[in-house]
């Protein structure tokens, strides 16, 4: 059986294999992507559902609409597929049952499974997910390695076959331009997938985070997995552009969506990561009342929505010590009703922080009271946290149970108007637009990293768009301007003890790439991460003051993986633009072609020095105005490790 795109690219080929097993491939224009893989279950004390089947139905439905969202990358996403659902039974006539429901859009494929109510059974425990994902030959792949707690890891750049186990999104380019990246959409009471191989094949099978007993998954039943999907495009720009994650994800569940408001926002946190500062309480302790209304004010007087505040409550002296956080207690130097108060003086929201240490028994046994203080205090923005390991014997971050209770802060957080931004959280897979207050998280190897280890490579950012990102926001925190740390070392305690480890604790970027990030990497909170003080007296934060992040609209203008990348993002009548490049100097001519026609614009454009450089020369970007309109050809130049940001904004005639 066959499923057909709407625009007849993208092809589904489900066989029922002479022994009765399962089976898929899926190609794209001439190109077969996955040759014939296997699909079905490993299930515990009851027969698999692997092999046996015969075919009882068949449905085709097709479906076309276009769905408008709180917030996104664009306002209006179209969702536009065929679809095929496959209802298998048991050849020899017994109740065992397996739901397959394939869609196929433009921009990808899905599928999913269905293990129906089965006589006699009310519930599963899958001990494996036997999906298969058969590369056909040995593609181009991006990567970074599977774990089932963290995916803060470094991408790596290999053929298939020289990969290990990958964590989703994988992205992988054959030939000159067939792209593609597997994931999951709407990871739902389920276990998180990662992927396994065996060196030297271009075979992936699912793996799934495990129960302590090694179950994968228990769920009553019907079940319904999580979609497996497969974003295909013949540009590397077109994964980007893609919607396909969201679509397979269910409509919005709030009603009045009128207080999540995307937001640009700085905090008392990067001098934390440099021990300028401490979460714990002392003299040099960050989250105090008075320093909180030193961020504030600067957020009001610059344009900048939020402040998030960390190491504001009890906790922070005693937590690696297997001690848990005291959720709502705050330090006596911090007090949260005046500093809330404060902020909503100033139009500010505050952003409340909770990390959790991975206690999550203690966190959910005090996660009401948490969201209650939250509500009376009027905060309507929260960060979680989940470092270190999980505090639950054998519990992993990816597992079924983390899935849950990651769902479940969601969900109250949306009974009580607060959005989140989850940090160690549990992988993307398009939830925003069933809980729109899930507003963005880390699940990257952040900037924090530069502050103490080894750090991120200039070609990290320029891979994670691809990767990483294609699953949803991204909370990379980018925005620093003291690259080399020179306002800071000095006071850094920290600092020899890291020297004589041997570590250079830099961002590998040039403070233009800083700017270029705030548009590249999508997030629906955007936080200028640096410290206020670096921010003070340097021209180029006119860029991040004047940055919109309410995007009504998106382009990529061009993009190959892990080399460079250039979107042009739409807020009302202006466009941004960023651009960034890896180690490699670049130049480009882009074409404006996405700026409104007839209207003449004015550049503000945050371009690399001349000489600009990474590690020899990241620091003050050259700023200059052009006029331009979309006919105009622009020129951008990227110096190693570098990037540009430009602001268009449209110029009235008078002003002329
Ligand atoms: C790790 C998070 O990624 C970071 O943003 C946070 O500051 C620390 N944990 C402390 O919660
Ligand atoms: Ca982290």
């Amino acid at each position: 059986m066959t499923l057909i795109s709407p625009d007849g690219q993208v092809k589904i080929d489900f066989v029922l294999h002479s022994e009765g097993k399962p089976q898929y491939t899926v190609s794209f224009g001439n190109e077969m992507v996955v040759d014939t893989s296997d699909l079905g279950f490993d299930l515990k004390n009851q027969p698999d559902l692997l092999t046996g089947f015969k075919i009882n139905e068949v449905i085709r439905t097709n479906n076309d609409e276009t769905w408008e969202r709180p917030w996104g990358e664009t306002k209006f996403v179209r969702n536009h597929y065929s679809e095929l659902q496959i209802k298998l039974t048991d050849k020899k006539g017994t109740d065992r049952k397996l739901n397959l429901f394939f869609k196929a859009f433009d921009d990808g494929i899905g599928f999913r499974y269905e293990i129906p109510k089965q006589r006699n059974v009310d519930s599963v425990f899958i001990l494996s997910e036997e999906t298969q994902f058969n590369i056909t030959g040995d593609p181009e792949t991006w990567w970074i390695k599977a774990s089932h707690d963290s995916y803060e890891k470094k991408y790596r750049n290999t053929k298939l076959s020289e990969s290990a186990t990958v964590a989703t999104p994988v992205t992988m380019k054959s030939g000159d331009s067939t792209y593609f990246s597997i994931h999951e959409a709407n990871l739902t009471n389920y276990a998180g997938m990662t992927l396994t191989h065996q060196e030297g094949s271009t075979q992936l099978k699912s793996d799934l985070a495990s129960w302590p007993d090694g179950v994968k998954v228990k769920a009553k039943l019907p079940l319904l997995s999580p979609w497996r999907t497969i974003q295909l495009s013949k540009t590397a720009g077109g994964l980007i552009e893609s919607n396909l994650i969201v679509n397979l994800n269910e409509p919005n569940k709030i009603e009045d969506t009128s207080w999540i408001k995307p937001m640009k926002y700085i905090g008392i946190w990067w001098s934390l990561h440099l021990f300028l500062e401490t979460w714990a309480s002392g003299s040099q302790h960050g989250a105090t009342t008075e320093n909180a209304k030193r961020y504030i004010d600067f957020a009001a007087n610059h344009n900048i929505q939020g402040v998030l505040v960390e190491g504001w409550n009890h906790g922070w002296d005693t937590w690696l010590n297997e001690d848990s956080f005291d959720y709502t207690t705050p330090y006596p130097d911090f007090d949260p009703e005046e500093v809330v108060r404060y902020a909503k003086e100033k139009g500010i929201e505050f952003i409340g922080h909770q990390e959790t240490g991975g206690n999550i028994p203690e966190f959910e046994a005090r996660l009401d009271s948490v969201i209650a203080m939250y509500k009376n205090l009027g905060v309507h923005a929260i960060k979680t946290g989940y470092a270190g390991k999980i505090r639950v014997f054998g519990q992993s971050h990816h597992g079924q149970f983390m899935v849950n209770h990651y769902r479940k802060v969601v969900e109250l957080a949306a009974a009580n108007k607060i959005m989140i931004n989850a940090h160690e959280p549990i992988k993307d897979t398009g939830i925003r637009r069933t809980w729109p207050n899930m507003m963005t998280r880390e699940g990257v190897r952040g900037m924090e990293w530069n502050a103490w280890s080894k750090g991120n490579p200039p070609s990290h950012t320029t891979t994670l768009a691809f990767t990483r990102m294609l699953s949803g926001p991204v909370d990379y925190t980018p925005g620093i301007f003291d690259v080399k740390f020179q306002n800071s070392w000095e006071r850094m305690p920290k600092w020899n003890e890291f020297k004589e480890r041997g570590l250079t604790l830099q961002v590998r970027t040039t403070v233009a790439k800083q700017l270029a990030l705030m548009v590249v990497l999508y997030s629906p909170m955007v936080m200028a991460a640096d410290v206020i003080e670096n921010y003070e007296n340097q021209p180029a934060f006119q860029f991040i003051e004047d940055l919109d992040v309410n995007w009504e609209d998106q382009k990529v203008v061009n993009a190959e993986i892990g080399e460079y990348i250039t979107i042009a993002r739409k807020a009302e009548d202006r466009w941004f633009l960023g651009s960034i490049t890896n180690e490699e100097a670049r130049e480009f001519e882009v074409s404006l072609d996405f700026l409104d026609k007839g209207k003449e614009y004015q550049a503000t454009i945050y371009a690399d020095a001349d000489d600009a450089h990474w590690d020899t020369n990241p620091y003050e970007p050259a700023m200059y105005l052009k006029m331009v309109n979309a006919e105009t050809k622009l020129k951008i130049k990227l110096a190693p490790g570098g990037g540009q940001a430009i602001e268009f904004k449209p110029i009235n005639q008078e002003e002329k």
